[in-house]
């Protein structure tokens, strides 16, 4: 079984030089004052089916640096006011409304989401658990069991993407995430390469005679001319309801 300590690791320290301020960035769960750690088998009495389902989830494995298990709340705070009495809404942290949560251990998706392209997640519009699953199985929603469910991820929100076409481009079958970074990019269109490069893993491209083919086809002047799904060449990179070669 996996074993890791999470709490109070110091995973940064930032020092702002001329106010000698040190902000320390605790990797832990969510501190709710006067409240301590019951542990999940509290959470059972009136949650029994997320606690139910729990084992074996991602984040089930989360324990303290001296052994004892986290659970439910790693991510919710700790319990006790919340179950004296008997549940009272503002006794416990709900991260669903804010990913402050997830940002205390994966910091480095705050950095993700501050990219030129990204989802807006720091904004409030979407949620991490739009695209993850806190309380069973896999995290990552869809990962696994098969591409069409990890597409019915995004495509819940992105319709235009769905199809059916006409004319499918495989390439999405491979899933989105194969051209698309799910939190955020440098690139435009959150796209995990701003060039050719990106069709070019799965096109081969063959220099004959001074030409450049790609698909058999001669390339040569049609790659200076912009990207592959700009200038007018294969502008439904999606999927096409008209042309084979994927142009309109
Ligand atoms: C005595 C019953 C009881 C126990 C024990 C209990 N809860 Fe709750 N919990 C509730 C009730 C009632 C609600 C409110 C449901 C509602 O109004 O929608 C609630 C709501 C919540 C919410 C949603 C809060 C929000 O702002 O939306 C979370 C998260 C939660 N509980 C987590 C936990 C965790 C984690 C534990 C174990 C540490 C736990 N609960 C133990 C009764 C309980
Ligand atoms: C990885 C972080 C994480 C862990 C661990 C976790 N939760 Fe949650 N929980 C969430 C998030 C995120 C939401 C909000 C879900 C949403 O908005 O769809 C949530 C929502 C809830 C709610 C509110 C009702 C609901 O489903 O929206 C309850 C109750 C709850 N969790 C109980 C639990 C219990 C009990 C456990 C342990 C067995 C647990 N959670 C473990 C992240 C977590
Ligand atoms: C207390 C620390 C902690 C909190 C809070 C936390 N995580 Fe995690 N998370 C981890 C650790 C540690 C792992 C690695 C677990 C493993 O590999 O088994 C993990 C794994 C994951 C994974 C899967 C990574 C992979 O490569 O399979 C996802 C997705 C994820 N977390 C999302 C979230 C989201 C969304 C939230 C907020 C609702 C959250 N986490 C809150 C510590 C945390
Ligand atoms: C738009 C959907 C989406 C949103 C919103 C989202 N994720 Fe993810 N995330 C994914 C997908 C898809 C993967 C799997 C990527 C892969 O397997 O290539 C992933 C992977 C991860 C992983 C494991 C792999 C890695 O990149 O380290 C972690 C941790 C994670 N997400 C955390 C978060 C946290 C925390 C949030 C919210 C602050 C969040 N995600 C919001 C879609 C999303
Ligand atoms: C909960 C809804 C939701 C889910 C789920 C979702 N997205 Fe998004 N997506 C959005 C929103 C909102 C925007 C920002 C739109 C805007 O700024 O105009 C966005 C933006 C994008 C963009 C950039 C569009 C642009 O014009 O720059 C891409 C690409 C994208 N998402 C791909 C994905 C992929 C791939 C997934 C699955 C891993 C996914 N989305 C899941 C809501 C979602
Ligand atoms: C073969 C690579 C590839 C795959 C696979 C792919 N996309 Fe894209 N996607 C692109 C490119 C390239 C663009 C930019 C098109 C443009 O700028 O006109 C784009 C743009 C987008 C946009 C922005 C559309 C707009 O009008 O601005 C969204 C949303 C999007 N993709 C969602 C998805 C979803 C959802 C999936 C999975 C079903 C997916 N993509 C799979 C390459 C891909
Ligand atoms: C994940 C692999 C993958 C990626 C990445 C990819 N493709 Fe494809 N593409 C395919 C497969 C598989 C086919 C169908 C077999 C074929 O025609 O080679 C296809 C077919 C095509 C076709 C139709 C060829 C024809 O005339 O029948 C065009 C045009 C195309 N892709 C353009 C692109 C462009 C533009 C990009 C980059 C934005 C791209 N592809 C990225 C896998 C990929």
């Amino acid at each position: 079984m996996l074993k890791i300590a999470v709490i109070a690791v110091v995973i940064a320290v930032v020092t702002i030089s001329c106010v000698h301020t040190v902000n320390r960035v605790l990797m832990a769960p969510p501190h709710i004052a006067g409240a301590d750690f019951v542990g999940s088998e509290s959470c059972a009495e009136c949650h029994g089916d997320v606690v139910a389902g729990f084992s074996g989830a991602t984040h089930s494995w989360l324990q303290n640096h001296d052994g004892t298990e986290v659970g439910c709340e790693s991510c919710h705070g700790p319990g006790s006011l919340h179950v004296q009495t008997g549940g009272a809404l503002q006794t416990i942290v709900n991260p669903g409304r804010s990913p402050e949560t997830c940002f205390n251990c994966h910091l480095d998706k705050h950095g993700e989401f501050r990219l030129a392209h990204s989802h807006p997640v720091i904004e409030g519009h979407v949620s991490c658990s739009d695209c993850h699953e806190p309380h069973k199985g896999d995290a990552v929603l869809g990962r696994g069991t098969s591409l069409a469910s990890a597409n019915d991820t995004c495509l819940q929100c992105h319709s235009a993407q769905r199809g059916p076409y006409a004319f499918e481009h495989e390439a999405t079958r491979e899933g989105c995430t194969t051209c698309h970074q799910p939190h955020g990019s440098v690139n435009n269109k959150m796209l995990t390469a701003r060039n050719a490069s990106l069709c070019l893993k799965c096109h081969f491209q063959e220099h004959r005679a001074g030409q450049i083919l790609i698909g058999g086809r001669d390339h040569t002047g049609w790659l200076a001319t912009g990207t592959c799904w700009s200038a007018g060449c294969h502008e439904a990179v999606h999927g096409s309801h008209v042309n084979s070669s994927l142009r309109f």
